[in-house]
């Protein structure tokens, strides 16, 4: 089955970096079925944009603003990320959380305005290290999605992919269980089912994300219910996430 293997290059790599790592990257992810994004900082993604058209990799950009257009120095719409050819958007990452304070009700403004112009949006979603060793990681996790995907459509589901990263869990090389990840699949799903429809809890993709290297990829790409990875990290590197990619 295909999976959805996902790089999120955070705020690394220069132009010419990134020039580099997709002539190196491209050749060793080509007979790839998978579907493959990489998610590079907004100044280089109409760049990427450019480097990525004979082939089937896809883009994506870290973050989009919640506001739709005007007087908002140093933000940027989805409008934009459209226009320079982005698929896809992370929303509601946990360094942004965190770092950047954002909370519930600005991530499903930025997931509302990514839908609006037909963006694909990575919601990620995960609980703290508090939640997880004192039991309150499902109530964290079912609170997250009931927040974050409100007024949302069921037809608009197709375009949402639920990304989970435990926040003790990224780029810290621990990581949960494959039984815990598939546990909370199970979650999100049957928190789906709850909000929208059996149907589309079956279809919603949900990925893992945290402390993913080409080592352990395949074994938590194939846990039941997740439908593929996030990689952070691992994904500076082409040799490395193109065996990720290919699993
Ligand atoms: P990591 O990051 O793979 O470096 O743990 C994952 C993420 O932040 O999405």
């Amino acid at each position: 089955m295909k999976k959805y293997i996902f790089g999120n290059f955070k705020m690394n790599m220069s132009l010419k970096d990134t020039e580099s790592y997709i002539e190196k990257f491209l050749p060793l992810v080509e007979n790839s079925k998978n579907e493959i994004v990489i998610f590079p900082s907004f100044v280089n993604l109409m760049f990427a944009k450019q480097k990525l058209t004979a082939s089937k990799v896809l883009l994506g950009a870290q973050n989009v603003s919640s506001e739709t257009f005007g007087a908002y120095t140093g933000e940027t719409g989805a409008f934009m990320l459209k226009s320079v050819g982005a698929s896809y958007v992370i929303v509601g990452h946990s360094e942004r959380r965190k770092l950047f304070l954002e909370k519930s009700d600005v991530i499903n403004k930025k997931i509302l305005e990514a839908l609006g112009v037909g963006l694909k949006v990575v919601l990620c979603i995960g609980e703290t290290k508090y939640e997880r060793t004192n039991k309150k990681y499902k109530q964290a996790i079912e609170k997250l999605l009931a927040d974050e995907l409100k007024g949302l459509y069921e037809n608009e589901l197709k375009n949402i992919i639920i990304a989970y990263e435990p926040l003790w869990a990224i780029g810290t090389d621990k990581r949960p269980s494959t039984k815990e990840i598939e546990e909370v699949a199970l979650i999100i799903r049957n928190k789906i089912k709850q909000e929208y429809s059996e149907n589309s809890a079956k279809n919603i993709k949900v990925l893992y994300g945290g402390s993913i290297n080409s080592q352990v990829a395949k074994a938590y790409c194939m846990a039941e219910g997740i439908n593929g990875l996030l990689v952070g990290g691992a994904s500076l590197n082409p040799q490395e996430f193109a065996k990720i990619a290919n699993v």
